[in-house]
């Protein structure tokens, strides 16, 4: 509807013309789908005074009927194709504001996916793999639950030695519980490996010499402190060849403590007692923290203890037959835990098993 048209309209039909302004400007104003439909409905509905106006046209004067009837026509017209342009707009408004609002820049960094790594404990017996690996020895793997036969026995600790007793084993299933006492064999036992050692038994049996191998693995006592967990892990080696000795094992053990701590390391060794090795020693290695003047961590000796070893007592080839007069071996064996601890200055062991990850995302 143009100006001159709405001139008309308000000079000869006022109430109409107020009736298209009022709408008019209702529509524009609208600012939202909600709310332009309610005021379609209060100015073209059923009920608006617009619609009201054109039903009743018949009732009004003869003379005004064809300006009413037109002009009515002509105004409902208009505003409804006012009300379609808002909605137009409206929607499109929705539109860019939804674009704006919900825009995804796939450039933006994801969501951080926290990626796990290895447990300290398994870090370092890769650590102490790749060494041993590097100077050819084998990685050799056994039972966590084992024969008493292999923990023990064939390990020159027969049933009644003492040093069984030092072990705070873990039975699975003793030997008289289950057998009558006619076949009792006090050697067929079922227990949770005390140590690695049985593994140096079963490689035996396997292969004939020369044996250089690694055992590494977890391993149970009925212990719990500060300094002992019922589960911890070992790392064991053996070697049987001709004419080995003590200065080989000593050899052996420098390197290993200079590749794993670094550093101009020295040992040394002292005399100890294992039943499967004669003679026995215990290896420290020299405290750097106070170069070997004393402090807290090596408990003011200068040295930290880190392994126990010895040569391969000859009685144990009986129970693999190997001949004693023709070659001869040695065997180390460490806790994983420890040499962990002494390496990273870990003050107490149960930390590697309550599961926080501050403490083990630091390694
Ligand atoms: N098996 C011994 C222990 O757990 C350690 C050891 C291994 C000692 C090999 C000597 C030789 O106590």
């Amino acid at each position: 509807m143009d100006d001159e048209q709405l001139q008309i309209l308000q000079e000869r039909a006022p109430a109409l013309a107020a009736l298209y302004t009022t709408g008019r400007s209702a529509i524009l104003e609208a600012r939202d789908m909600m709310t332009l439909e309610k005021v379609r409905v209060a100015v073209l509905g059923r009920k608006s005074p617009l619609t009201e106006m054109l039903r009743s046209i018949s009732t009004a004067a003869p003379e005004d009927r064809p300006l009413l009837g037109k002009g009515g026509n002509m105004v409902r017209r208009v505003l409804e194709s006012l009300v379609e342009e808002r909605e137009a707009e409206l929607k499109r408004a929705a539109l860019s504001e939804s674009l704006e609002h919900e825009r995804l820049d796939v450039t933006l960094p994801g969501v951080p996916f926290p990626a796990g790594h290895e447990h300290l404990i398994s870090q370092t017996m890769r650590e102490v793999e790749d060494i041993f690996t590097g100077l050819g020895y084998r990685i050799a793997e056994g039972p966590e639950v084992e024969l008493d036969y292999y923990n023990f026995t064939a390990l020159n600790t027969p049933p009644s030695h003492p040093a069984r007793s030092a072990h705070d084993t873990f039975w699975v299933q003793e030997p008289r519980e289950t057998m009558p006492e006619a076949v009792v064999d006090a050697d067929r036992g079922v227990l949770l490996r005390t140590h690695t050692s049985p593994v140096q038994v079963r490689v035996m049996e396997q292969q004939r010499p020369p044996v250089y191998v690694l055992c590494l693995g977890k391993v149970y006592r009925r212990d719990s402190d500060a300094t002992h967990t019922p589960m911890f892990h070992q790392v064991e080696g053996l070697v049987v060849d001709e004419s080995i000795t003590l200065a080989d094992l000593k050899g052996t053990v420098h390197y290993f403590t200079e590749e794993f701590f670094g550093g101009d390391r020295a040992i040394r060794v002292r005399p100890h007692f294992f039943p499967f090795t004669e003679p026995s020693i215990e290896v420290d290695v020299n405290c750097e923290l106070c170069a070997g003047k004393g402090c807290r961590s090596c408990k003011h000796s200068g040295w930290l203890e880190i392994m126990g070893a010895g040569m391969v007592d000859p009685n144990l080839y009986g129970f693999v037959d190997y001949d004693p007069e023709a070659v001869s071996g040695f065997a180390f064996g460490m806790g994983v835990e420890r040499m962990a601890m002494l390496k990273h200055g870990i003050p107490d062991l149960r930390l590697f098993y309550d599961n926080d990850v501050r403490f083990l995302r630091q390694f």
